[in-house]
């Protein structure tokens, strides 16, 4: 297994900033939780270093007609391309927010959530598929998803 650095990777697909405010709110709680961490938006990082988190949390809406948000395809594409063992030893969640009333649901992170396991990575927890009022879900999922980690992180050491 490859060598992972020992810190997790936050990243958010947003449009209007409502997923990025919860990765924000993502890092405060891992920092509570002891882990060294950077919140970056999708397009502010290289695959190398995604790849080279030893945990990563992905927070995303979903725009358009089932769309990633504007921030996100890139990335979404370039990971799509690397090999199939590249997120080996990377632990993964990803946090959906979307509405209801489209018809495809979150549908972006349900791709991000079944690319990472494409590509190696290990689901430390389900995916959130969180509605319009998703503040207290998606705190709930945050912390669990953190303590999950946590647990992981002690195994390993
Ligand atoms: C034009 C538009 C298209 C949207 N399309 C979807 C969609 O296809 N699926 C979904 O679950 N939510 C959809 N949403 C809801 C957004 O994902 C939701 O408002 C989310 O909180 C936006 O988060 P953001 O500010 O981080 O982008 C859409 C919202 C708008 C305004």
């Amino acid at each position: 297994m490859i060598e992972k650095e020992n810190q997790i990777g936050i990243y958010y697909g947003s449009q209007t900033g409502n997923a990025e405010l919860l990765a924000s709110d993502a890092g405060a709680l891992a920092t509570a939780y002891g882990f060294e961490n950077k919140v970056a938006g999708l397009d502010e990082i290289s695959v190398e270093e995604f790849s080279q988190n030893k945990f990563v949390i992905i927070c995303t809406s979903t725009w358009g007609d089932g769309e990633q948000p504007d921030n996100a395809q890139e990335m979404y594409d370039m990971i799509s391309e690397v090999s199939n063992d590249a997120l080996s030893g990377t632990h993964f969640a990803v946090l959906g927010i979307g509405d209801t009333a489209f018809e495809m649901f979150c549908e972006s992170a349900r791709e991000w959530d079944s690319l990472l396991e494409q590509k190696g990575g290990l689901r430390t927890f389900e995916r959130a598929e969180c509605d319009v009022d998703y503040e207290d879900e998606a705190d709930e999922w945050l912390v669990s998803t953190l303590e999950l980690m946590k647990t992981e992180q002690e195994k390993e050491d």
